[in-house]
């Protein structure tokens, strides 16, 4: 086999977020998070678990950064949890939780690894909740107010921030398909909050720009394969509109391209905004949407095959019978072939000036063996498969910079609790105990020969 380089100064990291592997949810005065309050409620998450202590990293911070190290990692994208920093979502300041990411930022430079920060990984404070959420404008002002608190204390030594997480997460799947906290099903709510999440994004740009002169400002969009087997024109169109639902409603409006046409034209149809105009569209968010950015973070596992559905909105049905490639534990189809297009789009299309792979992973329960060892193959074959789409896609032309692997250790999957094991470090939840997987030492050589085969 040859070796597959990549360019030398190419930025390699793992990523994590705080509510999957902080736990001390009470801790130091922090408040209470919508994921804090949906873990609680009996019912939501599948094994009944939540992330009160998940990983403990909020105590064995100390020794994460020093297995970090011994991979070899470049770089290292964490998140902050807002309720840490402003309890009740604005207003007073909890000095102590500040101090928590001070101190972990020390400890990263200390390594010599750079720290990737995300303002928001989805545990927003329970006090914004229960005023309405996203689906109020007033939440992306608060947000806004965060991005200040934190980039104030942190904005002299991180240098690379990334206001949001999948806002599609934060937005459709939280309040219209109500498997993430706050769990609504509500169309109209789901579509103000995509609004208000990245407006927030928008106004925290320069904010950080101030507070953080020189660094590199971004927003992380997963992104997901839209794939039809049969070309019928009705498939064509439910193709179309899910890439419109998932993926090109973020893009476009961070690109400058207002949302898509189409888009807001099937939610009129469907009630979902009122016939005059979307009512939580003012003057000049489009354009604070639009705030130049100097990366964009790409989130990406896999593919959804689609196939047309009478349903209004016109929203696409899952084909089933022709999703038939392998699948990672999480039941997600392994489609490499889905990174290296989505990579091009985006250069092509969109002309981004720079991409960072911010996650890209995969779930396999894989666990100790007779030898003590985790012999994770799985994993480092789905992992090489999309180094290599990657590296591809670069030839291609696209101006990727990074990749942080999905995750750095087993975590608290959302809905799906420990039910999921995406870390190249295993994670003992009885004893807390971290152990490298075969894919941490697989990575740990790519990363020393910066390429792979
Ligand atoms: C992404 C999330 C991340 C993790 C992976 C598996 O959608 O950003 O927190 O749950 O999926």
């Amino acid at each position: 086999m040859t070796s597959k380089p990549f360019p030398q100064d190419f930025v390699w990291g793992t990523a994590t977020s705080s509510y999957q592997i902080e736990g001390a949810w009470q801790a130091d005065g922090k408040g209470e998070s919508i994921w804090d309050r949906f873990a609680h409620t009996p019912g939501k998450i599948m094994d009944q678990s939540s992330g009160d202590v998940a990983c403990d990293h909020y105590q064995r911070w100390p020794q994460d950064i020093a297995l970090m190290k011994e991979l070899g990692l470049h770089a290292y994208r964490f998140s902050i949890a807002w309720p840490r920093i402003l309890p009740q979502g604005s207003g007073a300041v909890n000095q102590a939780g500040i101090g928590f990411y001070s101190r972990l930022v020390d400890g990263l430079l200390e390594a010599g690894i750079v720290p990737f920060v995300t303002l928001y990984h989805w545990d927003m404070p329970q006090a914004l909740q229960d005023k309405g959420g996203w689906p109020q404008r007033s939440t992306a002002e608060a947000f806004v107010e965060y991005a200040d608190v934190i980039s104030r204390a942190l904005g002299d030594r991180v240098k690379h921030w990334i206001t949001h997480n999948e806002p599609w997460c934060a937005s459709f799947l939280s309040y219209q398909i109500g498997e993430h906290a706050p769990g609504l099903h509500d169309w109209p709510a789901a579509l103000a909050a995509s609004h208000h999440l990245l407006l927030s994004h928008g106004w925290a740009v320069p904010v950080l720009r101030r507070n953080s002169p020189g660094a590199e400002v971004g927003i992380t969009l997963n992104f997901t394969a839209s794939e039809i087997a049969t070309p019928t024109p009705e498939n064509v169109v439910a193709a179309r509109v899910y890439d419109g639902y998932f993926n090109r409603w973020f893009l476009d409006a961070v690109c400058g391209r207002h949302y898509p046409a189409d888009m807001m034209e099937g939610y009129r149809q469907a009630g979902f905004v009122p016939a005059g105009g979307a009512g939580f569209i003012q003057d000049g968010d489009m354009a604070a949407i639009a705030a130049p950015i100097d990366f964009l973070g790409v989130n990406y596992y896999t593919r959804f095959m689609l196939k047309a559905d009478g349903n209004n909105p016109p929203m696409p049905a899952d084909d089933a019978e022709h999703a038939t490639l392998p699948r990672t534990d999480m039941g997600w189809e392994i489609f490499p072939q889905g990174l290296y297009e989505l990579l091009c789009r985006l250069h092509f299309e969109y002309k981004l000036p720079k991409l960072y792979i911010t996650e890209n992973g995969a779930s396999f329960a894989d666990g100790p063996g007779a030898d003590g060892q985790v012999h994770d193959t799985r994993r480092i074959d789905y992992l090489r498969a999309h180094f290599d789409a990657a590296h591809r896609a670069m030839k291609a032309g696209a101006p990727l910079a990074g990749y942080f692997v999905w995750s750095l250790m087993d975590n608290f999957e959302w809905a799906r609790g420990y039910t999921e094991r995406f870390g190249i470090v295993w994670v003992d939840y009885e004893t807390q105990e971290r152990m490298l997987k075969d894919s941490a030492l697989w990575y740990k050589g790519v990363i020393a020969a910066n390429a792979f085969e």
